[in-house]
């Protein structure tokens, strides 16, 4: 039960209009059970092609996903996702929205559990008094606290973020990156997440995975972080480690900068 989810040899070759494009060669990657890995490149270096094949939601052309053992071919309860737009039921409240993803999880559930799991995980999301209403009238990061209470509401194994914050004004950004500290902190879930931001990288994750940039993006080199948790931002900012990992990581994206002629060439 408690084996890493494990990448090998992960690959995708898209067909296009301009022949096979290689989006993804060869990617490899071990994340322990609990652990909290952040997946950091260039746009279009094939971050969200990963979190995908992981997701079961594309297929890998080479290579593969293994958990327990056995190769991921579709998605499932047990991986919950978390796009960068909320993508909710716009016909349903927060908590109906939320229930539904309980549903599919505990089909055994009477309605009025699915209700109290629903309303369980909006509270843990940070959702305060928004449950009966309808996405329309929720801010964009309310909506995206809504995303994560229905992740969480699968009580998956994994959760598997795409840059779900990065629609958000800075300051709700904070805000919902202490929400997710919190609600991993308390159930430990897996966690691989996808973000352009060095900053928040470094505040939530135990490692960084930083991806060489496409065509053929793969793992240009990991960065343990060595934060003490629950992490506090100032402390965060405050350590000596903290400037010198940034700029590591910055020297790495400089370096790993493929030419846009080049890849609009290949
Ligand atoms: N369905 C598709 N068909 C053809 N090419 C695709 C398809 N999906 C993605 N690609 C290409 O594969 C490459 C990787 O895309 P991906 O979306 O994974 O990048 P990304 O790292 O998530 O970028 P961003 O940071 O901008 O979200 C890009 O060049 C993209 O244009
Ligand atoms: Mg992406």
């Amino acid at each position: 039960m408690n084996r890493p989810l494990e990448i090998t040899s992960l690959t995708k070759i898209f067909q296009t209009a301009s022949g096979p494009y290689v989006a993804v060669r060869d990617f490899e990657l071990k994340v322990e059970p609990g652990e909290f890995v952040c997946l950091l490149g260039h746009s279009g270096c094939g971050k969200s092609t990963v979190l995908a094949m992981i997701a079961g939601l594309q297929r890998a052309t080479f290579g593969g996903v293994c958990i327990d053992g056995k190769e991921i071919d579709e998605p499932g309860t047990d991986r919950g996702v978390v796009f960068q737009a909320p993508c909710l039921l716009p016909w349903l409240s927060a908590v109906d929205n939320v229930a539904l993803a309980t549903g599919q999880a505990f089909p055994e559930y009477t309605r009025q559990e699915r209700q109290k799991q629903a309303r369980k995980c909006l509270e843990l999301a940070g959702v305060g008094e928004a449950f009966d209403q309808h996405p329309a009238e929720l801010s964009i990061g309310t909506q995206q606290r809504v995303s994560l209470a229905r992740a969480l509401a699968l009580d998956p194994r994994f959760l598997l973020l795409d840059e779900p914050f990065s629609m958000l004004d800075s300051f709700t950004r904070f805000d919902l990156q202490d929400t997710l500290l919190e609600a991993w902190e308390q159930s430990r879930k897996t966690v691989v997440m996808v973000t352009h931001d060095i900053d928040e990288a470094l505040y939530l994750a135990d490692r960084l995975v930083l991806m060489t940039d496409g065509p053929g993006g793969r793992v240009g080199d990991i960065i343990d972080v060595p934060f003490r948790r629950p992490r506090q931002r100032a402390e965060v900012l405050e350590h000596p480690a903290y400037y010198t990992l940034r700029a590591r990581i910055i020297r790495f994206l400089e370096e790993h900068a493929t030419p846009q002629e080049v890849r609009l060439a290949s």
